[in-house]
């Protein structure tokens, strides 16, 4: 028996249907729309789908676009360190007292501060978000033959590191309405797995991308249903909540990221992985120091090193202080940014009951290079997350189905489109910034 998505279209050309009528109408009506009435759309017919109210535009009218000469940043991390600059250096300058670069006080200090952040039991810190995704795989002895689960509109991470240990990534299609793993579509590729019988299930890794969190109800159910290890990859999302709990206790383990560029983000490389199970957090503690047991010296099992450096943990301890009034802050700079667009492009999806940590605010536009190129020539960076779905990269081409097989995803990565967004943004700039976007996607392109 021919096994088909639960939810949502059969045929692949459905799917495609499906998934660019959804961006289509988003793009065309610059509106998304809420999860419900998407879900009315997989599940009964693409004709209920009625557009969500349009938001009215709250502030003045944008200010013409910059000049190539008054560069703003994409992420300022020059202003966070002027406020924060005597802590980050009373930090510093301590562990260059007491001198325990290697899993020095500060570490300790720092988990304890982020399971209190967080709600989760344990907290254990290592040398980069990878690792945080790594050492809970090699925990559960994820290898060859395994499968494992995830969404193809991620970092390379996410995948890179069921790879690293010999097992195969399983790509899966993204929702729409809000770019994360689409609970339809990874039923449907366990259901295909298992029917081929060359592989075995054994894990999902679940992305909260720029900063939303997954499904983590639907998706604590597959897995539970199906006997499979969920891990959050939470390197964009550390702040954000889903009914009420924040990240790092949404899931039975979660990673996070601490790289620079992050909303809790260090000045070097650096990770964290939280559980309310003690007993894997031991064997996290363990392989982070080559596999130690009860001293350095007693190995117990083949581990690697993947600490986090005594003098990031102080700088992150510095960071965390402000942290919650910096989600504020981006949180307020989204706000901004979607009332300015909101009518003119594609703005970021929302889930009810849902913060996001704002990683990225990220928009989808039609003609993305040209509104790219106008942001430029007006001295302002974006980004393009992500240009190419996993499946389509040359490193990962041998685990996909090639094109047509994950078409949120492919669709995604033609219009998405990365703004400037960190904590430190002033209002002037958000509406210079979009004044720069509406006027971009208002004029059409000269032909030569
Ligand atoms: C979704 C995702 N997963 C994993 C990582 C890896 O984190 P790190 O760079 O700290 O190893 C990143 C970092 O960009 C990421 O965005």
């Amino acid at each position: 028996m021919q096994d088909s998505p639960p939810r949502g279209p059969a045929s692949t050309d459905d799917k495609i249907d499906y998934a660019c009528d959804i961006i289509d109408r988003c793009l065309a009506t610059h509106l998304w729309y809420s999860v419900s009435e998407a879900r009315n759309l997989t599940r009964i017919s693409r004709a209920v789908l009625m557009p969500a109210q349009p938001r009215s535009n709250r502030f003045r009218l944008p200010e013409p676009p910059l000049t190539a000469s008054t560069k703003i940043p994409f992420i300022d991390l020059q202003s966070q360190y002027r406020r924060l600059k005597p802590s980050i250096e009373r930090r510093i300058q301590r562990v260059l007292d007491h001198g325990q670069y290697i899993l020095g006080p500060e570490v300790m200090e720092l988990e304890r501060a982020l399971a209190a952040f967080s709600g989760a039991r344990d907290v254990v810190t290592v040398a980069s978000g990878t690792d945080a995704l790594r050492l809970p795989l090699m925990a559960e002895s994820i290898g060859p033959g395994d499968a494992v689960f995830l969404p193809a509109f991620t970092f390379t991470a996410t995948a890179e590191v069921p790879v690293a240990l010999g097992a195969s990534p399983v790509f899966v299609d993204v929702d729409p309405t809000t770019f994360n793993i689409d609970p339809a579509s990874l039923e449907f590729q366990i259901a295909r797995i298992r029917r081929e019988g060359r592989l075995r299930p054994r894990a999902v890794i679940a992305v909260d991308l720029f900063g939303l969190p997954a499904d983590y109800d639907r998706l604590g159910e597959i897995c539970h249903r199906e006997g499979l290890f969920l891990l959050a990859d939470a390197a964009q999302s550390f702040g954000a909540s889903l009914g009420g709990r924040r990240v790092g206790s949404l899931a039975p383990v979660t990673a996070t990221s601490f790289f620079p560029a992050k909303p809790l983000g260090g000045y070097g490389e650096g990770g964290a992985i939280f559980t309310d199970d003690p007993a894997r957090a031991a064997i996290y503690r363990s392989l982070r120091a080559h596999g130690a047991g009860e001293n350095r010296y007693d190995i117990v099992r083949i581990g690697t090193n993947a600490r986090l450096d005594t003098l990031q943990a102080a700088i992150l301890l510095a960071k965390l202080e402000v942290f919650e009034d910096e989600l504020a802050a981006r949180e307020r700079i989204a706000q901004d940014y979607d009332h300015l667009l909101a009518g003119h492009v594609a703005v970021p999806p929302r889930r009810p009951g849902a913060t996001s940590a704002w990683a990225q605010y990220c928009i989808l536009v039609k003609d993305r290079d040209r509104v790219a190129q106008a942001l430029a020539d007006a001295g302002i960076p974006t980004a393009i997350y992500y240009p190419k779905p996993l499946h389509f990269q040359p490193a990962f081409r041998q685990y996909g189905d090639g094109p047509g097989s994950l078409p949120v995803s492919e669709r995604l990565c033609l219009n998405i489109l990365a703004l400037p967004m960190h904590p430190y943004l002033d209002r002037e700039t958000i509406e210079r910034i979009a004044g720069t976007v509406i006027a971009a996607v208002t004029v059409p392109a000269v032909k030569t």
